[in-house]
Parts: structure tokens; sequence; C-alpha cells
């Protein structure tokens, strides 16, 4: 199948990625089929949809027409099989675990044909062992989206031990055509690209408040009002040159030896967790949390971000200046 064939997205799952996910493809007129195995999760899409188009109206991103046609376009399903037609490709966006993605991709494999090309949004599990035990495993392939993947560009396109080449370059092909910055990971490595850079801020933020070197609050500043605001428009190893290699070669020499490379997760976390001390579903993480909090968070973050991705400049990378 190749990306001009493709005129429909089946999805399955309609939590936090799923619903938004069937968003970004109706916006662009695709016929989306959506199914979750839980009724009531599947019935909340239109009423989340209306929330999440609202952003993109009030920012003049899109029209009150786009908005309903995006609506209509949508189709919750009562079946599995249903997400199904010829002319579509599949993302999964179940639960993280392998079990039951093996399973969801097994089934599907029952019903569609051996062209479809069959996405998986797992975050972490190898691509590869989610097509172990399947006929046509190189119609599979990863497109790990970011939350919220309805505004965050990327969308990493992992290519599994198995992913044909021809799958890989259609699927990359399409996301360009969904509006999104597809990034071509070459090797299923864990955690692919971007959650290996994330993981490995994360550990340190962690380990930095374990230390009591400075509070929760202080640490995130520090990210958004530096380095992380200079990168959503210049990315690490562009800085590094920018900074010099020389001085980043000497930096490293003294820094890397006191950064925390910690191989298990910090007992801070593994003791917040076992406390229940989950982060917003329970109330209280690194910070205390109540719903007006959570959702003015939300809301502030997205209307933020669609105004910073409107004034950034197009990049043109390719550019020999
Ligand atoms: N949450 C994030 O920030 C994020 C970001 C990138 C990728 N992902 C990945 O996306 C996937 C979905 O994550 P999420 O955060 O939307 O999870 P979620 O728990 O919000 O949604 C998962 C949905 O899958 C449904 N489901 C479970 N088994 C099913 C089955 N057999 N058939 C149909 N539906 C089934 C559940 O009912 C649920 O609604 C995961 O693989 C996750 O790792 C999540």
């Amino acid at each position: 199948m190749n990306n001009g064939e493709i005129k429909a997205v089946g999805i399955v799952g309609a939590g936090l990625m799923g619903h938004a996910l069937a968003q970004i493809f109706a916006l662009k007129g695709f016929d989306v089929n959506i199914f979750d195995k839980n009724r009531a999760i599947l019935e909340k899409i239109p009423e989340k949809m209306v929330v999440n188009l609202q952003v993109f109206l009030d920012l003049d991103l899109i029209t009150q027409a786009d908005a309903d046609s995006c609506l209509e376009k949508i189709t919750l399903c009562d079946g599995i099989t249903d997400i199904y037609s010829k002319d579509c490709l599949i993302i999964e966006a179940v639960s993280e675990n392998l079990g039951i993605k093996k399973e969801v991709f097994a089934e599907l494999e029952k019903h569609v044909s051996p062209k479809t090309i069959l996405c998986t949004n797992t975050s972490a599990i190898s691509i590869t062992s989610i097509s172990e035990n399947l006929r046509f495993k190189e119609r599979v392939i990863g497109t790990h989206f970011w939350n919220p993947p309805h505004i965050m560009p990327c969308v990493e396109v992992i290519k599994s031990n198995y992913t044909s080449t021809g799958v890989f370059d259609t699927v990359v092909e399409f996301m360009k055509r969904a509006g999104k910055t597809p990034v071509k990971v070459l090797k299923d490595v864990p955690g692919f690209l971007g959650n290996r850079m994330q993981h490995a801020l994360w550990r340190e933020a962690i380990s930095l408040v374990e230390n009591g070197i400075a509070t929760p609050e202080d640490i995130d500043r520090v990210v958004t009002s530096s380095f992380g605001l200079r990168l959503s428009f210049i990315g690490p190893l562009e800085t590094a040159d920018l900074a010099g290699l020389d001085l980043s070669l000497n930096i490293q020499k003294d820094l890397f030896p006191e950064l925390e490379s910690s191989v298990e997760p910090a007992p801070i976390l593994v003791n917040r967790v076992n406390q229940g001390e989950t982060g917003v579903k329970a109330g209280k993480g690194f910070y205390q949390w109540n719903e007006k909090k959570i959702n003015r968070l939300i809301n502030q973050r997205d209307y933020t971000l669609l105004k910073i991705l409107n004034e950034i400049p197009p990049r043109n990378e390719n550019a020999e200046e």
C-alpha cells in the first residue's frame, strides 16, 4: 500500500492518546473509525474533541466548518473489525502492555488485508516483539506520537527488525500528509529517540530533588526558563556546535562523574508510587493537585504550545548556506 492509497484511518484504543489521534486525521479530511473495548470511554470522544477543537478555534487556527467536519468524519465502532476498510491504515493505541498489544495485533491480522499497514503507538515496547508471532510482520511499524498528539508535531516512525523499507517510507510520507513531523528511527531501540533523552533528563531532575539540591518548583523553572525554551527551536546537537564542541568536551569531562547514572529508578520515585502518590490521578506526586489546577495547567499548556508552534519559523534543514 502506498501513501496515496490511504484514505482512512482505523484506531484501536480511545484513551488519552487514541481520541486525540482521531482528531489529527479527521481534521485533515480522512475518515476515522475508532474502537475501544470500554464503550463509556468511546462515547466520551465527541465531548473531549469539542474541548480540544475549541483551543484551535479560539486561536483562529481552524474554522467552525473545519471543527464540524472533523466531528462528522469520526465513527465510533462497536467492534475491532469495524475499524477496517480496504484503504485504511491502522493505529493501535491500547494500554501499554505487551500481552494486550499482541492480542490486538493477532486479532487485526485475522481480519485485515495483508497489505494493510499496522502501526503501534507504544512508548517503550519493542516493535519487533509486538510483531514476533504475526504472519505479515513486514507491515507492522512504530508510530510514536507525543502527548498531546493533536498538537505536538513529532511522530517517531520506528522500523522493527522486520518492517519493510516500503512500509517505512509510506508511513513517513503519510505522516507528512497528515500534517505531522515524522522522524525516522532506523533501529528498534528501547525508548526510541525522544524518551531516551527525556528520561535521561528526568533521572537527573529526580536525583536533584532526592539529594535536596533544589525544590521541584525550581528544577522545573530552570528547564522552562532556560534550555527548555531554546529546545523548541534549536536542538541539543546544534546548541553543542554553537557553544563549541571543545567546551562541551571540557564540561563533560568534569561533569559526567557527578551526574546521576543509576540503572534503577530513584528510591524517591519508587516510594512515592508505593505510597499511591502517582501524580495528578492521585492528587499528589512531586506537587499537590486538584481538578481545577490540573485542568488549568492542561488548558494553558495547549494554548501556549499552539501559540509557540504558530510563531516558530520553518526550518529549511536541507539548505546549504
Ligand atoms: N499517555 C501518554 O503520554 C503517551 C504518549 C505516547 C504514547 N503513549 C502510548 O499510547 C498507548 C495508549 O496510551 P494512553 O495514555 O492513551 O492509555 P489510556 O489508558 O488512556 O488508553 C488506553 C485505552 O485502550 C483501551 N483498551 C485496552 N485494551 C483494549 C483492547 N484489547 N481493545 C480495545 N481497546 C483496549 C482502554 O479501554 C483504554 O481506553 C500506550 O501504548 C502508551 O504507552 C502514551
